[in-house]
């Protein structure tokens, strides 16, 4: 029996130090994971210690199954606060402005972990932020420029596409402007502080806000989201391009650009600016004050030549439409059928975009491609128009006639009745 009992124990041990081992892995595995002592005190915890339960739990990383110690390091099964922050533990303590981009790319520029939650997420971030003038001044030593969280937030940091995200396409322009518009926050800086107030006026506010374009910019697709400039622009003010591609070809043939380039002027932008950017009229072609050709050409020189000829070709397009319209308009509310002509002004209402698209390239030649198009379909349309407005008054004066004829003969009926009765 005692010896049975000696044979055992070497058996019992080890399935005991197996049971204890499998109990403690569980823990770890299991049970630890749920428990968050961190979030548990913290969540009682006032401000700025305090992170509550309801905000954590909508941070994307909690939602992954991150906890506190993820980023925090520390001991998160433990209730004893030295324990759990101890630095033995790994716990990192507070955040220094300066490493939170490191802390955020340990996972964030490391495909391997990032593929296991989502293979389509991006991990350049940290590498192109370095390359960007808040990276680069962070790395000088600069605490005041933008890191992951100025943009992000924490705590309760939420996926770009999630419309409450502050660098969701909507929020960003008032993410940046936290700072950049922020007259003694930037006071140090030698930049203006006016982008936001002037973006807020622009077509592309007012494309994207007002009217939910999400085609139209905002600071970050301009400026790129983390590094300098957004993929495939090698300078911010080439961006224009991307979207606005036939005035670019255009433009890419007129000899402004060799010339604005070799000056280092900033291509569309010495037009149309870059942050207050308006719906542009033919006026900016004028000599007016929204005119921009006199700012660099003097009056009288073949580029001014050039202008009048361009503004009066714009000009002779615009008249004939107009003319065409007028003369369908009363052909049409006198009954006539003209509904082809009317949809043929589109035709010429296109042409004069086109010429207004091609106005980039600052050739009379091929400008007026598009002008001659759109004057010989205007032009057809007035024709149609007046053809139908002969043809009414052809109707009117037949219809006139057969009137008079009705009433003579109501007349003569009339007088007969008369000579009738008397
Ligand atoms: C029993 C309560 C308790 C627990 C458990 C606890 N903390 Fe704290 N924590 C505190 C208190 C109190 C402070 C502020 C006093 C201090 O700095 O020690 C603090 C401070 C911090 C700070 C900020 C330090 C600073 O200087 O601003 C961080 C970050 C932090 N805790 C993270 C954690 C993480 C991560 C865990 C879990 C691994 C954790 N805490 C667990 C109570 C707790
Ligand atoms: C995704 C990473 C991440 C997670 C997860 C995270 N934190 Fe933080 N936490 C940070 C960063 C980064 C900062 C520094 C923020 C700053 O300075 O802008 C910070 C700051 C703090 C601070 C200091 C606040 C202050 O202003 O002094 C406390 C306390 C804190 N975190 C606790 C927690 C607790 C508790 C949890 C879990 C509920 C948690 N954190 C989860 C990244 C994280
Ligand atoms: C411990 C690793 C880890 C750390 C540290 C970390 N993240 Fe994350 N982050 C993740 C994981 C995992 C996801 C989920 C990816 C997914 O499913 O899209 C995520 C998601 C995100 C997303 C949403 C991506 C998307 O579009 O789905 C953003 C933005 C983000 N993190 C920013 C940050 C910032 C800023 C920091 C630093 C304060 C940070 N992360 C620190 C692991 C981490
Ligand atoms: C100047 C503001 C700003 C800073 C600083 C910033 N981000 Fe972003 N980040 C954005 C914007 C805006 C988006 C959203 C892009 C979009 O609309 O899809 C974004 C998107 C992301 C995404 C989602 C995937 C992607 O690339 O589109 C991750 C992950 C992310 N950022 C992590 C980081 C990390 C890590 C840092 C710090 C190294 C950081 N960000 C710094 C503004 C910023
Ligand atoms: C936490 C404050 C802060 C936030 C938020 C912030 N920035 Fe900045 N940014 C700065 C500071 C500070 C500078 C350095 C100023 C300088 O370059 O002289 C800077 C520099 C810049 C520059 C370079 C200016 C130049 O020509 O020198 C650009 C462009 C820029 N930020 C764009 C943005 C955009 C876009 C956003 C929003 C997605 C943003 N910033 C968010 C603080 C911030
Ligand atoms: C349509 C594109 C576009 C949009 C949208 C845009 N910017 Fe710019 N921004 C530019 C160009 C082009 C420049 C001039 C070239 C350069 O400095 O790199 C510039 C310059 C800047 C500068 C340098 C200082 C200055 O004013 O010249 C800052 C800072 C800046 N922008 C911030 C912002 C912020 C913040 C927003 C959003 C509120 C924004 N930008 C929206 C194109 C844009
Ligand atoms: C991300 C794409 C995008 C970028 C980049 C962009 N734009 Fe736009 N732009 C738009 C959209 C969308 C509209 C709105 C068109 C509308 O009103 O229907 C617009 C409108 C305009 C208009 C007014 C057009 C009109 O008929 O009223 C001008 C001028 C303009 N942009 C110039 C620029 C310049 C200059 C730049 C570069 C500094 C630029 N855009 C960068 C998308 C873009
Ligand atoms: C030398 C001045 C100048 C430059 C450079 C310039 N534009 Fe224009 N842009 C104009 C003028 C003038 C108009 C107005 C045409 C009209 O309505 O008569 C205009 C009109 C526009 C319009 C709206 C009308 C339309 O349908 O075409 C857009 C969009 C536009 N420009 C984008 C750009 C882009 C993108 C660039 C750079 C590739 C650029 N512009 C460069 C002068 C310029
Ligand atoms: C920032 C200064 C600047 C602005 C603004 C400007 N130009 Fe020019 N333009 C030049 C320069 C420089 C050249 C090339 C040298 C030259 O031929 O004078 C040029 C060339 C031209 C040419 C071509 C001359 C040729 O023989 O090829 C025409 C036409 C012209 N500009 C018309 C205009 C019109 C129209 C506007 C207004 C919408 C305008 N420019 C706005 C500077 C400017």
């Amino acid at each position: 029996m005692a010896i049975l009992r000696n044979k055992l124990r070497p058996f019992s041990i080890a399935c005991f130090v197996g049971l204890a081992g499998f109990v403690a892995l569980a823990a770890c595995l299991g049970y630890g994971q749920t428990k968050d002592t961190c979030l548990d005190c913290h969540s009682a915890l006032p401000d700025p210690l305090g992170v509550s339960q309801e905000k954590f739990s909508q941070d994307i990383h909690a939602q992954m199954g991150l906890t506190c110690a993820s980023c925090h390091g520390g001991d998160p099964t433990s209730d004893d606060p030295d324990k759990a922050m101890s630095r033995k533990a790994g716990w990192k303590g507070k955040i220094d402005r300066k490493r939170i981009p490191e802390l955020c790319g340990s996972c964030h520029s490391d495909p391997a972990y990032i593929r296991r939650f989502n293979p389509s997420l991006r991990t350049d971030q940290l590498g192109q932020y370095h390359t960007s003038v808040h990276g680069k001044r962070l790395v000088a030593g600069d605490t005041k420029v933008a890191v992951c969280t100025d943009c992000h937030s924490v705590h309760d940091l939420r996926a770009p596409s999630d419309p409450r995200s502050t660098v969701n396409p909507v929020n960003v322009a008032n993410t940046c402007a936290r700072c950049h518009a922020d007259a003694s926050y930037m006071k140090e800086y030698s930049i203006p502080t006016d982008q936001f107030a002037k973006y807020s006026t622009s077509v592309h506010h007012q494309a994207l806000t007002v009217r939910g374009d999400l085609s139209a910019p905002t600071c970050t697709t301009c400026h790129g989201n983390h590094g300098a400039a957004p993929p495939g622009v090698d300078r911010v003010e080439n961006v224009c391009s991307n979207c606005h591609t036939f005035q670019a070809q255009m433009y890419e043939k007129s000899s402004h650009k060799e010339a604005f380039q070799s000056a280092s002027l900033p291509g569309c932008v010495v037009c149309h600016s870059n942050h207050a950017i308006v719906h542009p009229t033919d006026a900016k072609l004028g000599a007016g004050p929204e005119g921009v050709c006199m700012r660099c050409h003097t009056p009288g020189d073949s580029c001014d030549q050039a202008r009048v000829a361009l503004l009066i070709s714009l000009g002779r397009l615009d008249e004939a439409i107009k003319s065409a319209d007028q003369v369908l308009h009363v052909a049409e509310s006198s009954g006539m059928e003209v509904s082809e002509a009317r949809l043929g002004q589109d035709q010429a209402r296109d042409s004069l975009t086109k010429a207004r698209v091609t106005i980039h390239s600052f050739r009379q030649d091929l400008v007026d491609q598009d002008i001659q198009a759109g004057l010989k379909i205007a032009a057809q349309n007035l024709r149609a128009g007046k053809a139908a407005m002969v043809e009414r008054n052809h109707r009117r004066l037949g219809l006139g006639i057969s009137l008079i004829a009705v009433g003579i003969v109501l007349a003569g009926l009339w007088l007969y009745i008369k000579k009738i009765e008397s």
